[in-house]
């Protein structure tokens, strides 16, 4: 059931100690600094076995978790906001919302204080989120009203892109936004839907186009409805390798299989999502699928990862940011942000086609063109461009699929 809003206000400086909760259980007691929002040290570790995924059951690793929660400091205009909040870092905002967010179910609670998750969290509550208009505005010039609520989801949730939570008929959504770019990262998240679709993959975010104003002026921006929920939560691949010794003789991708492998997820579905992922990223050449780009979704009540997250995060692809738009064997020497520094030497991962059927794709190119021209302002030219670089890369699975090592490009052209 829906409660009323959350209306707790936190005061800092009453206390340096909290404790670590997940809903309502004790975690851990740590020391932070309120100034900065940052975990100086975990005196205890009560349930080792509720510690976000990943962490030893010391506690290590909770820094860095409670770190990578918050918004980063690449965010445009995020420390224009934090000096109007009069807020340090980003990690002192996500304090002063006692942590809780949407993609888990952990937050802070300060010692001394008696509070409960089914009055503060942000599944069950509603929130108007007026800092959350301030995020994905922070280029307008204006103060911040008197009395600004700081509980808000939106300030613990990651990524480089502008973004808020909302709620709309009742249901939690993520709005990202970001003019730059012909707001083409909007579009290509709707375009990777059209793909999946296509391929008859289910297990994606389906983004949907809306309009947010900011400074008076209507951008587009991608809503995407919330994924996890106040039962399951979502465990990036970053958390759960980030403090694995990756053995010298081991790839990272397998690493990371096992570690989830470990944590409860089965591996045959892990193998198959990863290799559906690199392929489909290639279609659209996604450069930026790091490792807080995808994960798994993580049932708190067993104590393991019940299933990989659905895909999502796509934008950063089809050449948002490129001046020229590349084409023949120069699409097979794209850097990436992944698990390979170039974005073919990836495919040596893949062992199968994932379900990915080229055949499906006859009219994809020119479905991308169309969305391309009608949401961006870009040129007919670079829309057509963009779109033939779709057409080469499914060419170039073809061959892959044939058994072509297309990574050693000089064969092929
Ligand atoms: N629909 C969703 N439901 C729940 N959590 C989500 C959803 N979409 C994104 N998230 C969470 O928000 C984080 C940031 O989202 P996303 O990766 O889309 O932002 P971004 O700014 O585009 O990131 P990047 O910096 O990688 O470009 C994700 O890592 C994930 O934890
Ligand atoms: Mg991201």
């Amino acid at each position: 059931m829906i409660q009323s809003a959350v209306s707790i206000e936190y005061t800092k400086d009453t206390t340096d100690l909290f404790i670590l909760k997940h809903k309502d259980l004790d975690v851990a007691m740590m020391k932070m600094d309120v100034r900065t929002g940052m975990i100086e040290y975990v005196l205890s570790v009560y349930l080792p076995e509720e510690l976000p995924a990943g962490c030893a059951p010391d506690g290590t690793g909770l820094g860095e978790w409670w770190k990578l929660r918050a918004i980063p400091d690449s965010r445009k205009g995020i420390r224009q906001v934090l000096s109007r909040l009069s807020e340090a870092t980003s990690q002192s905002l996500m304090l002063s919302s006692y942590g809780l967010s949407l993609t888990d179910h952990y937050w802070i609670q300060p010692v001394g204080q008696e509070l409960y998750w089914k009055d503060l969290n942000f599944y069950e509550n509603n929130f108007e989120d007026e800092l959350g208009d301030i995020l994905t505005d922070s280029e307008r010039d204006r103060s911040v009203p008197d009395g600004i609520s700081k509980l808000s989801p939106s300030v613990s949730v990651n990524g480089d892109m502008k973004k808020k939570w909302i709620i709309r008929g009742g249901r939690r959504y993520l709005l990202k936004v970001n003019p730059n770019y012909h707001s083409q990262q909007t579009v290509n998240e709707v375009i990777a839907g059209k793909l999946h679709e296509r391929l008859g993959w289910k297990n994606y975010v389906s983004y949907d186009m809306g309009t947010i104003y900011i400074s008076g002026r209507g951008y587009p921006c991608s809503l995407s409805p919330m994924f996890t929920s106040a039962e399951t939560e979502f465990v990036s691949a970053y958390q759960i390798v980030a403090d694995y010794k990756v053995p010298n003789d081991v790839s990272l991708y397998e690493a990371l299989i096992r570690q989830a492998v470990s944590l409860g997820a089965d591996e045959q579905e892990v193998r198959a999502f990863l290799e559906y992922m690199i392929l489909t990223d290639f279609i659209l050449t996604n450069t930026d699928r790091h490792l807080n780009n995808f994960g798994f979704l993580y049932d708190p009540q067993q104590h393991r990862l019940s299933g990989m997250a659905p895909l999502f995060d796509t934008g950063n692809s089809l050449f948002y940011d490129y001046d020229v738009i590349p084409h023949g064997g120069n699409l097979l020497d794209i850097p990436v942000n992944s698990f390979s520094k170039r974005e073919a030497d990836q495919l040596h991962y893949v062992k199968s086609d994932a379900g990915v059927k080229l055949e499906r794709l006859a009219h994809f190119p020119q479905e991308a063109e169309a969305l391309l021209k009608e949401y961006t302002d870009m040129t007919d030219e670079r829309a057509a461009e963009t779109a033939r670089t779709i057409e080469e890369k499914i060419e170039y699975l073809n061959l892959f699929f044939q058994g072509k090592k297309i990574w050693k490009k000089e064969r092929y052209w």
